[in-house]
């Protein structure tokens, strides 16, 4: 992240940089660190700090350098951890130096897979490594390439350019360089990365330019380095031509310079309380900002020879600060459950139209014939989105009549599973970054498929390179537990569906009573909420000492079963196992004693009698489940210990039913004493691999 700013003390610079930092902890938090100018043109000042960013604050209050000191132009870059490369400790933190002298310094998300043969090659040639990360290679590449020319009179644009060819994996980075003092660059492939723009004036331009003027002659790391006769790695004329770009660069409407300031992150929560404009970068663009303008190069022509798109426009950030924030909350994740009754008409909005029962999902309506034509329908998510998709599979189905198949997106790549032209593929993602899930649609795309997204992020990888999509507009979501994100996930689903069968005449009654169901949903989750205070009491009370949570139900409530184990697990590091009622018997039923804590899933849909008979299975063998059940059911027996949901259809009911199971899971961290915000060694965004 970087901030260029006119007359900033150097203070003012440091709290930017640890608010931002903040604003997207939830991506990794393993540690945090921030490299800003020193005293001395070219000098840098570092902090870093294992865990939080709330030490890396306390660390910069506790330094004893000058923070009054002031600039007219600077550059500064920090970062937040999740360790992929070495454990969490200060040396692997970032930013990451190429030497003591700090000559380049950058940071890095992603993961650079040819980092290791990097290493050994410069390690070869001398140089010294004093980290265990990938981003030290390229730190020291950098510097490798910039020592190999002769009269050094290299661009820092071409400079990075010529790095990040010889890069393999996924990366978003930004470099800061003593050489290239108030300059700065930056390049992404595969992790996001955004440029904020904020400026008093009216921009006269509200887009960059991205052109191609003509081809270079090829400069590969062969002729750069006169040493390495073949080139770093690269076999000799290996590697893209580099071309040469021209961007626009941005004015004032009265045509004269203006003070500006430029942003960079990886999420807008980072940036949104400076400026609402922001752009967003593809693979392979380069940006380089310094003297107040930006230009955005290509690395490399695309396959069908051109580049895409060639415009990248600003656009304008609809979220608010206040989304960000915790408000009257203890923490984000209680936030966001308690969020679900506002968060699931905001899905709905402008789409739902209750009087005349039609869906309108605007960015589907021009490819609802091809879908409809489409052989099988093929779901692709990671995680709790994976869950959603599960949830659903039956009612998509049922109205529409395609098969479905639903895969994890890893597994679906493992496998290479077979897709054609005639497929509909549906990518499901909160984050809309996810590396698994990205890659799995990128696989569709090459086939041929119809690519669809189903995203939470505005401006996300798979928002943007899918063919169409629908936004399912839940406001941001900060706790890494998904919740909020998975109820608009179901909904969103749950339309698609309906819109695709509103040309079945006979289907005409099943979607009207899922449609009032849709419209009675927000108040009957306000229900479901004020039943918290019992949730509570549940994990203080017999669930405070277990190690183990089984949660089972089956059909519409398998999904549930799903998620509610993946909340548990994750946030109260409890071990917990979502089974299929129907299975019991091939296995799950040997787990089952009087110390197995059970939760079971018995809401009243056609499945309830069998749902019936494993809770006897499991009652003849001694367990004491707790039941979730429907307001006024008096099948379930006396003494059991019960939660409570108002009824609705069948195919709704998960969104119900999912809640208990969040504020259970909410309590039983917080009972445990753990950070239900940052679970230990996980991520909210996952864009590796
Ligand atoms: C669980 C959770 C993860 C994500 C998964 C996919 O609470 O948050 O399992 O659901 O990493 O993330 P997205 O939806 O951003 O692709």
């Amino acid at each position: 992240m970087s901030a260029s700013l006119h007359r900033a003390e150097r203070k003012e610079i440091c709290e930017i940089l640890i608010t931002g930092l903040a604003r997207q902890e939830y991506r990794g938090y393993d540690s945090a660190g921030f490299g800003i100018d020193g005293d001395k043109t070219g000098d840098v000042i570092f902090y870093k700090e294992v865990g939080k960013v709330g030490g890396l604050r306390n660390r910069v209050a506790e330094s004893s350098a000058d923070l009054t000191k002031s600039f007219v132009s600077q550059v500064s870059i920090a970062h937040t951890r999740w360790a992929t490369h070495g454990p969490p400790s200060i040396v692997n933190c970032h930013p990451l130096r190429s030497d003591l002298k700090s000559d380049f310094i950058l940071v890095h998300n992603g993961i650079v897979t040819n980092a290791a043969a990097l290493r050994l090659v410069l390690q070869n040639r001398g140089y010294k490594f004093e980290s265990e990360t990938d981003t030290e290679a390229v730190a020291i590449l950098t510097k490798y390439v910039y020592d190999s020319q002769p009269d050094k009179r290299i661009t820092f644009t071409e400079l990075v350019k010529t790095v990040v060819k010889e890069l393999e994996g996924s990366f978003a980075f930004v470099f800061k360089s003593k050489h290239y003092p108030n300059e700065l660059v930056t390049a992404r492939r595969g992790s996001p990365l955004l440029i904020g723009v904020k400026t008093e004036k009216k921009l006269k331009v509200d887009f960059v330019d991205v052109e191609f003027a003509g081809q270079e002659s090829e400069k590969t790391l062969e002729n750069l380095a006169p040493t390495s006769p073949g080139g770093l790695l690269a076999p000799p004329n290996a590697g893209p031509k580099i071309l040469r770009t021209q961007s626009r660069a941005f004015m004032s409407d009265d045509g004269l310079p203006q003070p500006i300031e430029f942003f960079v992150a990886s999420d807008a929560a980072a940036i949104v309380e400076h400026t609402k404009r922001v752009l967003y970068l593809e693979d392979d663009d380069i940006a380089h900002i310094a003297d107040g303008e930006l230009h955005i190069h290509r690395l490399r022509r695309d396959k069908d020879g051109t580049n895409t798109p060639a415009i990248r426009s600003i656009e304008t950030l609809e979220i608010e600060i206040a989304e960000i924030m915790k408000g009257k909350f203890d923490h984000f994740m209680q936030k966001e459950i308690y969020e679900q009754p506002e968060s699931v008409v905001n899905t709905m909005r402008g789409r739902v139209n209750f009087d005349s029962n039609q869906i309108t999902l605007g960015g589907l309506r021009q490819y609802l014939p091809i879908m409809r034509r489409g052989r099988r329908i093929v779901f692709s998510a990671c995680g709790t989105s994976y869950h959603s998709c599960v949830a659903t599979r039956a009612i998509f189905e049922e109205l529409t009549e395609i098969p479905v198949s639903v895969e994890l997106a890893s597994d679906f790549l493992d496998r290479k599973t077979p897709i054609f032209r005639d497929d509909v593929c549906v990518f499901l993602s909160q984050s809309g970054e996810t590396a698994d899930t990205i890659l799995s649609m990128r696989y569709c795309l090459e086939r041929g498929a119809l690519c669809v997204g189903v995203v939470n992020t505005v401006g996300s990888t798979i928002s943007r390179e899918t063919h169409c999509g629908v936004h399912i507009n839940a406001g941001p979501e900060v706790g890494v537990a998904s919740t909020k994100a998975y109820t608009s996930q179901y909904i969103a689903l749950l339309m698609m569906a309906l819109q695709l069968s509103e040309d079945r005449i006979s289907f005409t009654e099943r979607r009207n009573q899922i449609i009032a169901g849709l419209h009675a949903l927000p108040g009957q989750i306000k229900t479901v909420l004020a039943a918290d205070p019992t949730l509570k009491e549940l994990a203080d009370g017999v669930l405070v000492n277990s190690r183990s949570l089984l949660l089972m139900g089956r059909g519409y409530q398998y999904a549930t079963c799903l998620e509610g184990a993946l909340k548990i697990k994750e946030i109260s590091y409890m071990h917990s196992e979502g089974i299929l009622a129907g299975e019991l018997k091939h296995g799950p039923l040997a787990l089952i004693d009087e110390n197995m804590p059970v939760i079971i899933v018995m809401t009243r849909d056609s499945l309830y009698p069998k749902v019936q008979s494993a809770f006897s299975q499991i009652t003849a063998r001694k367990a004491q489940p707790i039941v979730i059940c429907n307001e006024g059911d008096d099948g379930i027996p006396q003494g059991v210990k019960t939660i409570r949901v108002p009824q609705t259809v069948d195919c709704l009911q998960g969104l119900l039913n999912i809640i208990p199971l969040q504020l259970l899971s909410y309590h039983l961290a917080i009972n445990k004493g753990f950070d239900v915000d940052f679970p230990r060694n996980l991520a909210k965004s996952v864009t590796t691999e």
